[in-house]
């Protein structure tokens, strides 16, 4: 597997980077349960195939995904990068981040993070300068090898640059469906010299085609801003969606994929990293066959005709969706700027 050197570190990442919020997860869970058999093979598999980068989240199951992913780790941290990821944390919580960070060290069983992210950004700029302080004095300190952001738009990696604080990554929705990035973070990351990690390549398989029809997707994955709120009692972004557009791109995919045949998984993610500035696709997997997949998609190098067929076919979707950058809220209410 192809890695990368992250600019400014010496944390080489590799093209496809393990999501691991299904890690620990139970009945009831947003991605149901995951026995920790099953991860303890699928790490296995990627670090045996040189998919050496895992994405966690304090968030994810309560800490669960953190625990599963250390003990899935054990004997083999030293070949793993780990990203995690921080929630914003509130006044009162910042005297304790210090604190929030080395009891993720004990869920992960580890001593040093690689990447430290702040998961989402806030617009109450006080506190969004104290989250990033807190994070560099945690870099400082030794805790974590190298920080990053998580859903920053251009206004909040300015307060980052502003306060000289050494992002190396902006994790943030990448994918066919979901393009708003390309017209100004992309962009501003690349002059940077910051990272992009795609999430959520497959639209959480929408992009895989494994549904016939937008009702066959399960609720809970046509919560996003592009799926009318109206018929899904999931969704909070209020908004009538792009049905429309979504179904000319699926469409589409379908046709580029029979025509090529190229499987449209494949498509999907391969487009993603074709785009100047992607360092690694943050793909969920559920099995030992997706993360094969995933990695045969990271690296395909497609076609000129395909890419350009691929642009053309989201260019509706995109001018719809112009503008939005956060997947769940959108106009005022996003929480990406
Ligand atoms: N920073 C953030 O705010 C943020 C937000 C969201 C996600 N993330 C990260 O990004 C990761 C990926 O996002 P995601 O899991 O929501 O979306 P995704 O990667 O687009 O979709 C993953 C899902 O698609 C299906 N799948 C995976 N590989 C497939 C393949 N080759 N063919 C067909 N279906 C396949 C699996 O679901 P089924 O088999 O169950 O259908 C899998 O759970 C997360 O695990 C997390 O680490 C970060």
């Amino acid at each position: 597997m192809e890695q990368m050197t992250l600019a400014h570190t010496d944390i080489r990442i590799s093209r496809l980077t393990v999501g691991c919020w299904s890690f620990g997860g139970e009945a009831g869970s947003y991605w149901g349960a995951q026995s920790q058999q099953a991860v303890h093979e699928l790490v296995a598999e990627a670090l045996d195939s040189g998919i050496n980068t895992f994405d966690t989240a304090f968030g994810y199951n309560d800490g669960r995904s953190e625990q599963s992913l250390g003990e899935a780790l054990k004997g083999r941290r030293q070949e793993a990068v780990i990203i995690n990821k921080i929630p914003l944390q509130t006044t009162e919580q910042l005297p304790g981040y210090r604190q929030a960070v080395e009891d993720c060290l004990k869920r992960l069983q580890t001593d040093q993070l690689d990447l430290l992210l702040i998961h989402w950004p806030t617009r109450d700029l006080t506190l969004l300068r104290a989250n990033l302080a807190a994070l560099q004095s945690v870099k400082e300190s030794g805790l974590v090898r190298a920080v990053g952001v998580s859903n920053f738009g251009p206004g909040a990696l300015q307060v980052a640059r502003d306060m000289g604080v050494p992002v190396a990554l902006n994790e943030i929705a990448y994918n066919l469906m979901t393009r708003g990035i390309e017209a100004e973070v992309l962009p501003i990351c690349r002059k940077n010299q910051i990272g992009i990690a795609a999430y959520m390549p497959l639209m959480q398989g929408i992009l895989a085609g494994k549904y016939e029809s937008l009702a066959d997707i399960p609720p809970q994955r046509r919560r996003s801003i592009q799926f009318d709120s109206r018929i899904n009692p999931e969704s909070r972004h209020g908004g009538t969606g792009a049905e429309a557009e979504v179904l000319i791109l699926l469409e589409a995919i379908r046709q580029i994929s029979a025509a090529s045949g190229i499987p449209q998984s494949i498509l999907a993610t391969a487009w993603i990293l074709a785009r100047p500035g992607v360092s690694t696709v943050v793909a969920g997997c559920r099995s030992v066959d997706q993360l094969r997949e995933n990695a045969q998609a990271v690296e395909t190098r497609l076609p000129a005709d395909v890419l350009a067929a691929l642009d053309q076919a989201s260019q509706p979707l995109l001018e719809k969706m112009t503008g939005e950058l956060d997947l769940w809220q959108s106009g005022a209410a996003s929480r990406i700027w």
